[in-house]
């Protein structure tokens, strides 16, 4: 069993000896471990059983830092990082041969985040390397926004969890790359694009695909509990078990229901709130044994649209 505290020199330790811990950010918890350490990275894919050509996000604690493993920095890419980081923002840049190739699935580009988050940036100031951390869950899980989470999950495979309370984004970064003059999102996350738009203008928009080489990150199948979780309860109503059915809400119980089997995101009609609560409410319905669990789409404005595009990666159709 992994163990759950606040000790950073403790977390040091393991990481220097290549090994990986749990780290809390602002957006969800992370499997740390050496960037510069192609052992330590091998361990990441094999501990969260993700696949290789999936690549993992590199964290540092200041953007001066990252001349140490970036070779260019766009002009859009410097107002982004001035405006935005650290914070929920992920910038894909050329990377420099210290990143050994598996962090990068191989490309040239490496992605690279400032976490903002007391406990991780102390952590990252006192490392003399960047940490790769992807999501703390088995691949194909929906992410852990508290140390609790991380290790009922891989609390077997990690010795230590650095506790830093529950996640306040509570959704993953926002990744955002540069082709030419253009800025372009791959995924939508905590950072809204209202926010990115408003430093560097119109950017475009990356939708999730099966098979699309360009964008790896991009795996549609993500973030799904155990139980089928579906938006078309329209199909479901009239032969259901409605004891056996949950239902996750935005703000408001479905009359449709069972209000006991509901969670709301936010009864205050908040996007953030909603984004906070978004993968624990996931997860607390998946553990409770229903045969499905419906929800519903929210406003596709700020945060809305990382929350939806969770919550359509999650859904399976199920007629
Ligand atoms: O908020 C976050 O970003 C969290 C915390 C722990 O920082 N991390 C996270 O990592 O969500 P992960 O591995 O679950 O998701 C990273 C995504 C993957 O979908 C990956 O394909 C994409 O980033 N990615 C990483 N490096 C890339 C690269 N060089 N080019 C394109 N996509 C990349
Ligand atoms: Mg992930």
């Amino acid at each position: 069993m992994a163990i759950i505290g606040e000790n950073i020199q403790e977390a040091i330790r393991i990481l220097a000896q290549n090994d990986l811990i749990g780290m809390p950010t602002e957006t969800v918890y992370g499997l740390a471990g050496n960037a510069f350490s192609a052992t330590a990275v091998s361990k990441i894919f094999e501990v969260k059983n993700r696949p290789t050509f999936d690549p993992l996000i590199v964290h540092t604690s200041d953007f001066s830092r990252i001349n140490s493993f970036v070779s260019h920095i766009p002009d859009k890419a410097y107002e982004l990082a001035k405006n935005f980081m650290p914070g929920p923002l992920t910038l894909l840049l050329p990377k420099k041969e210290t990143i050994p190739d598996l962090v990068t699935s191989g490309l040239d580009s490496v992605a690279v985040r400032i976490p903002n988050h007391p406990l991780a940036i102390s952590l990252l100031k006192q490392l003399d390397f960047p940490l790769a951390a992807p999501s703390a869950n088995p691949f194909g899980y929906i992410s852990p926004t508290t140390a609790l989470h991380v290790e009922k999950q891989l609390g077997t495979k990690i010795k230590y969890i650095l506790n830093g309370g529950e996640c306040v984004v509570g959704i993953e970064s926002s990744i955002v790359g540069f082709e030419g003059d253009e800025v372009i999102v791959y995924r939508k996350g905590g950072l809204a694009i209202e926010s990115i738009e408003s430093v560097v203008g119109k950017v475009r928009v990356m939708e999730h695909s099966n098979s699309n080489p360009q964008a790896p990150g991009m795996l549609k199948s993500h973030y799904a509990p155990r139980t089928p979780f579906s938006l078309e309860n329209q199909h479901f109503l009239n032969n259901s078990h409605l004891e056996k059915v949950g239902f996750l809400a935005f703000s408001q119980i479905n009359p449709s229901f069972l209000p006991q089997n509901q969670l709301l995101l936010s009864p205050e009609k908040s996007l953030n709130e909603a984004a906070k609560n978004l993968f624990s409410y996931m997860r607390e319905l998946d553990e409770r044994g229903f045969d499905i669990i419906f929800t519903e789409l929210l406003p596709e404005v700020g945060l809305g649209r990382a929350i939806n595009d969770r919550i359509r990666r999650a859904t399976v159709p199920t007629h």
